[in-house]
């Protein structure tokens, strides 16, 4: 995260960066568009240099113009001459991820990289299908293409998310990368964390005095977090049908969401005073039991609906969904953290695909009142803090407020501060920053392994109840509603109701 001023002006470290599955969608759509447009905003080395490597039987040449179309499609402001200082300095090694001959040819191309363009650091992203990440991390260690984390040229690697499929997957995942890569090289990268909306998140509650009294367990009522998007699964059901919304958005994006607004203060700003508060959190959420994720936690599978005026058709009959898929296209669950601050106050999670309104919001809800004073308050509405993270981007505070007149009338009205008044550099595709922060060295924004096992040992047991006990009801929502009727008995049930997205 930009913590001043001085530290966006400072163009990145000077690197190569080799870009395992090169040839693919993301690389499009996100990194080569990303790394034009720090180059445009002075955040890149002059001293920058390009090596992807895919199955693709591609030259050099093939792949320059690859990555020429992507970031004339996806990139801000294409300016042929700037990108042309970077397209000079991009080489293409064709070949399959657990073949030792491909890491021979790297390594010569990494030197001529290097060579050329005078970097000493090696930058390791893995735009792959999660197959390939530990079979990369060793090839890379076995062909001693990791310098270690001492020497002088640092040597880093990103991997994108799914970390693991399960606690079990997680750990041999993290013993993998661990095998080849000293922990602080390895950068696990979450697109949440890059968003502006989420950064600000810690500089809200961090960096002004007035929250942190009210921030706890005496002045809150509850927590709401929603990721509600009205996308179905767009192209990508064959990886999603073995995915589901627990293991795509709940365990990683809604848990991050969750530590920044629960963590205590941390000493600063730095990437492990930040993480250790973070595992704090995940580590405190009480453990479900099989009886409390019957009751707890809800699952639920689009059918056919309308989207905007729009028909839209069931999950079951996306492309490449199994017709009987039994996959969870949303989730809802209650938890509570076990300590001092949140002991008691219930954390409401929910988050779907082909919802009626595509939001990410964090609700804060204080407590009522103590007093009833006039008999005008019987429909007082409690206040409410609420962090809008997209597609909307404010922060609101609701209070009551005396309407005009010479009876007493109220009415919630709110405070607001919209994100896009301040000026400054937006962030494009959204993973600028993040590329930039491993660039620079900051792992704050990213996964630790630890996090990340123990973000899985509470949700491990969810998907093992789910598994032993398959949904006999599917598809229980309708594209566009706001999901099942169980979501709605989860928090109705104890007096509360879901925050309508405004
Ligand atoms: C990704 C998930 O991590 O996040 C997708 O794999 C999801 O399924 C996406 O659509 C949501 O990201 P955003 O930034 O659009 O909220």
């Amino acid at each position: 995260m930009p913590t001043t001023a001085a530290k966006t002006a400072r163009p990145a470290d000077a690197c190569v960066m080799v870009i395992f599955g090169g040839a693919g969608d993301l690389t499009k759509r996100k990194l080569a568009p990303s790394l034009y447009n720090l180059a445009r905003q002075g955040l890149l080395s002059a001293n920058f240099a390009i090596i992807g490597v895919a199955m693709n039987e591609y030259g050099d040449e093939e792949f320059r113009a690859a990555l020429t179309d992507a970031v004339r499609q996806f990139g801000a402001d294409f300016d042929a001459a700037r990108w042309d200082v970077l397209r000079r300095n991009i080489r293409y090694v064709a070949g399959k991820f657990d073949d030792p001959a491909v890491y021979a040819k790297l390594r010569d191309r990494i030197a001529e990289a290097q060579k050329a363009c005078g970097a000493p650091n090696t930058l390791f992203y893995l735009a792959t299908p999660p197959q390939f990440f530990g079979v990369i991390a060793q090839q890379l260690g076995a062909a001693k293409l990791v310098a270690d984390a001492e020497a002088s040229g640092w040597t880093r690697i990103i991997i994108e998310k799914p970390f693991g499929r399960d606690l079990d997957s997680a750990r041999l995942l993290n013993k993998q990368l661990l095998s080849a890569f000293d922990e602080s090289q390895v950068y696990r990268i979450d697109h949440y964390l890059g968003k502006e909306t989420v950064q600000n998140v810690l500089t809200f509650r961090f960096l002004n005095g007035i929250f942190e009294p009210i921030w706890n367990r005496r002045y809150v009522d509850h927590v709401q977090l929603v990721v509600a998007e009205t996308l179905g699964v767009e192209g990508r059901g064959g990886y999603y049908d073995t995915s589901g919304a627990l293991r795509d958005i709940l365990q990683n994006h809604m848990f991050q969401l969750l530590c920044l607004v629960a963590m205590e203060p941390p000493l600063s700003l730095g990437a492990e005073d930040v993480r250790n508060e973070k595992v704090k959190v995940l580590h405190a959420i009480r453990r479900l039991s099989d009886e409390d994720i019957l009751h707890s936690v809800v699952r639920g599978q689009y059918g056919a609906g309308t989207i905007n005026g729009a028909e839209v058709p069931a999950y079951r009959a996306e492309p490449s969904v199994a017709p009987d898929s039994n996959t969870e296209t949303y989730a809802a669950t209650k938890l509570f953290i076990e300590n001092w601050r949140w002991a008691d106050v219930p954390f409401y999670l929910r988050t779907g695909k082909r919802l009626a309104k595509h939001d990410t919001e964090i609700v804060v809800q204080f407590r009522r009142v103590p007093l009833r004073l006039t008999a005008e308050d019987s429909g007082l509405q409690p206040n409410r803090l609420t962090i809008h993270i997209q597609p909307d981007e404010r922060i609101t505070l609701s209070f009551q407020a005396k309407r005009p007149g010479p009876v007493l009338q109220l009415v919630p009205v709110e405070l607001q501060f919209a994100y896009n008044e301040l000026e400054g550099d937006s962030a494009g595709t959204g993973y600028e920053t993040l590329i930039y922060d491993c660039m620079t060295g900051d792992s704050m924004p990213f996964h630790r392994a630890d996090m990340v096992e123990e973000a899985w040992k509470v949700v491990t047991p969810i998907l093992d109840v789910w598994k032993a006990l398959p949904p006999r009801d599917f598809p229980n929502y309708a594209a566009g509603s706001w999901g099942p009727e169980s979501a709605e008995a989860l928090i109705v049930n104890d007096g509360r109701r879901w925050v309508e997205p405004a």
